[in-house]
């Protein structure tokens, strides 16, 4: 589980911290920094287990180039372009199975050549005692060398001049029993699942059957990922369950069948709706939305932690506390969930549950002035509980009305 996260000199996350629970409902005005903290999410997620750094801050693993990863100075990006050198640095404390570590890393770029170097990585134990504390960290610096430690006292540690253009942790050599801290750290962060769904493409796209064990970044593995489902006997629970889900969320929708057209070799993903079998081609937005929404809710390969934007996009009011519940289930089943929201409802809704247990749910408030963005935590308010959801909601200078603008010729042309 990712319990802290200081992020420094990355998009709008000029200087961060943030405290996450099982499930962390984060919410503010728009370009406040919501999706740049789940970006900063993906981009650690991928240093740990990504080929190279660069791979882990570009487009389509995250929003941008590299370079766009980088906090801008005013001057926008040819102002960075002048700069010598630039930084960014991501720091996680994660509980895992054998106890807490930091995870720090450092990205360093010399923004004229444009390539892409680790400038600083430690992996140290919070929590190690005794023997295991003399062998802390496991990867530390030592002047302008990395060294990783193996477990037992006799090897030597492994020397890496600084300035690789991967990460230590990603290194595929340092696996099994001599280093088992990196091994559940690496898998930790390979397990962690950051969502930016495109109903409008991505998820009607054809695909061919291959062993999906998640949607995918952009939903584009649905199909493929609930043939695999189906096809499965030890998890055709999770199916059935999954149909009863989307059943319950859109009443509608009376079953979701995935088929192989053997002829293109590619799936067919279909919805039956008052008995009529819809494409993906032509199902609505929402219903997409809430596909997907139930696929990681049943998915028997389970994430570690999971970063999804907007869950009440494409879905009725009404049914917006049937998908807190769930996602309220899914963290409380192991999985640890990171949601960003415009939708008051849903965080009065988060707000209310939290009282009833307040260790499972964090509300964070997101600001952002000339400092960057900042999350403030949003947790015991229960006077003016809505006045302060709207506060948080809308943007700190208030705009004129639509009514007074279009009134005052704004947009004519
Ligand atoms: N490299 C960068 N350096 C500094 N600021 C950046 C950088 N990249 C993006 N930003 C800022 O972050 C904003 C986008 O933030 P983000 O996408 O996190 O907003 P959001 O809170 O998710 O908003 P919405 O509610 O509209 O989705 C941009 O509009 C820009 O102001
Ligand atoms: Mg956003």
């Amino acid at each position: 589980m990712l319990n802290r996260l200081h992020v420094t000199g990355f998009k709008s996350l000029r200087d961060a911290t943030v405290e996450f629970a099982p499930l962390t409902v984060v919410f503010g005005p728009n370009a406040a920094g919501k999706s740049n903290l789940l970006d900063a999410v993906q981009v650690l997620s991928l240093l740990g287990t990504a080929r190279t750094v660069a791979a882990a801050l570009e487009d389509p693993a995250v929003r941008g180039r590299p370079a766009e990863a980088f906090a801008l100075p005013a001057g926008g990006l040819a102002a960075w372009h002048q700069l010598a050198e630039a930084r960014l640095e991501l720091a996680a404390d994660l509980a895992l199975a054998s106890g807490d570590y930091r995870y720090r890393v450092e990205v360093g770029v010399e923004p004229a050549a444009g390539q892409l170097r680790v400038t600083d990585e430690r992996l140290t134990s919070l929590t190690a005692r005794g023997e295991s504390k003399r062998l802390a960290p496991r990867i530390g610096r030592d002047g302008d060398h990395l060294r990783v430690r193996q477990r037992g006292s006799g090897g030597h540690p492994y020397q890496e001049q600084l300035g690789l253009g991967h990460t230590l942790l990603s290194d595929g050599r340092f696996a099994g029993d001599q280093y088992p801290e990196i091994v559940e750290t690496r898998a930790e962060l390979a397990a962690w699942r950051v969502y930016y769904l495109d109903p409008r493409t991505a998820m009607r796209q054809p695909a061919p059957p291959r062993e999906a064990d998640d949607i995918g970044p952009l939903g584009a593995d649905l199909a493929p990922f609930l043939n695999r489902l189906q096809a499965a006997p030890e998890h055709g629970r999770c199916y059935q369950r999954l149909q009863e889900l989307v059943r319950y969320l859109i009443p509608a929708v009376s079953a979701v069948q995935v088929e192989l057209d053997q002829r293109r070799g590619v799936l067919d993903l279909t919805v039956v709706e008052g008995g009529v079998e819809y494409s993906s081609r032509v199902v609505s937005e929402g219903t997409l939305r809430v596909l997907a929404l139930c696929a990681l809710a049943v998915n028997p390969w389970r994430a570690q932690l999971v970063g999804y934007e907007e869950p009440e996009n494409g879905v009725h009011p009404r049914r917006l506390e049937q998908i807190a519940n769930l996602l309220l289930d899914v963290a409380e089943s192991g999985t640890q969930v990171i949601l960003t929201t415009h939708s008051p409802l849903l965080v009065r809704h988060f707000a209310e549950a939290r009282r009833q247990d307040p260790d499972q749910i964090r509300l964070l408030a997101v600001h952002r002035d000339r400092q960057g963005t900042s999350f403030e935590p949003f947790d015991d308010r229960d006077l003016f509980l809505d006045a302060d959801i709207d506060d948080s909601l809308s943007e700190p200078l208030a705009a004129p009305r639509l009514e007074t603008a279009l009134a005052r010729g704004w947009f004519d042309a």
